[in-house]
């Protein structure tokens, strides 16, 4: 089975307009596993599912830019089995997109902290990138030990060897150099960043790239999220004026 399922069913998108790139926040596969008396691990399974669900739908309604949050700077406060849980699903999922990869058209790119993660699956995910990288599809930024703070606080470092070696001039240094030492570097801001599990808060997600991008908070965890739920959120997007500080 290809990793990223193919599906047929499209909503018309012909006269709206479909966000160039999209963040998600997916929270809530703890509480849904709750819901059913099912370990957390079961929940996180599920909600694996459905990523490779929403990936397929985002790429084939014409998004650009998919950006999924997968795990946190700050997820390792989890209990260890739950952790465990999380990296063998993690190994299972790149390992099944390195084995399907033939026709797919994804280009898989992560953000964050790799080395942090088991030699294994620093490799599955160097693999992933390295297969997919002339591709010409959507890219899928996977967030894993990713941290927006820590993301910012690489970026100061860098840039201030830069200063240090006399590479860069201090007064060359401005919004778009700081952009071009994130994670994203070279992408466009998300215009929309979806959080499911009805949480309002954005948990160190994307914080520079996120200056003036809309918000949908949906009251849906995440394993339960359907393609229909990312037409609505696309379609309150739709109603709101973009203003960007602007009339
Ligand atoms: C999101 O679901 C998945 C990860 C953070 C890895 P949660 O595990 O946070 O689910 P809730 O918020 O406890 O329901
Ligand atoms: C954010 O969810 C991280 C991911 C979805 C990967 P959390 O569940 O970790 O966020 P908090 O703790 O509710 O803020
Ligand atoms: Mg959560």
């Amino acid at each position: 089975m290809a990793l990223f399922k193919k599906k047929k069913e499209l909503a018309d998108y012909s006269d709206k307009a479909v966000p160039t790139s999209i963040g998600i926040i997916m929270d809530g596969n703890g509480r849904w596993a709750k819901n059913r008396h099912l370990p957390r691990s079961a929940g996180h399974r599920a909600g694996a599912k459905v990523f490779r669900t929403i990936t397929r739908y985002c790429s084939d309604i014409g998004v650009k830019y998919l950006t999924v949050y997968a795990f946190s700077t700050e997820n390792w406060r989890r209990p260890q089995d739950e952790v465990g849980a999380l990296m063998r699903l993690f190994k299972e999922y790149l390992q099944e997109a390195l084995d399907d990869f033939k026709d797919d058209s994804i280009v898989i790119h992560f953000i964050g902290d790799k080395s942090s993660f088991s030699e294994d699956l620093q490799k599955l995910m160097d693999d992933n990138e390295e297969i997919s990288k002339d591709r010409d599809g959507m890219v899928l930024n996977i967030a894993m030990n990713y941290g927006s703070r820590d993301e910012i606080v690489r970026a100061v470092k860098s840039i201030s060897e830069g200063v240090k070696n006399g590479d860069i001039d201090i007064n060359s240094i401005d919004e778009s150099m700081v952009s071009d030492h994130l994670y994203t570097a070279g992408q466009p801001d998300p215009d929309l960043i979806i959080r499911p599990s009805g949480e309002y808060r954005i948990s160190n997600f994307m914080l520079w790239q996120s200056a003036y991008t809309e918000f949908v908070i949906m009251n849906k965890l995440w394993p339960d999220f359907k393609k229909e739920d990312l037409d609505e959120a696309i379609r309150l997007y739709n109603l709101r004026s973009r203003r960007f500080g602007g009339v």
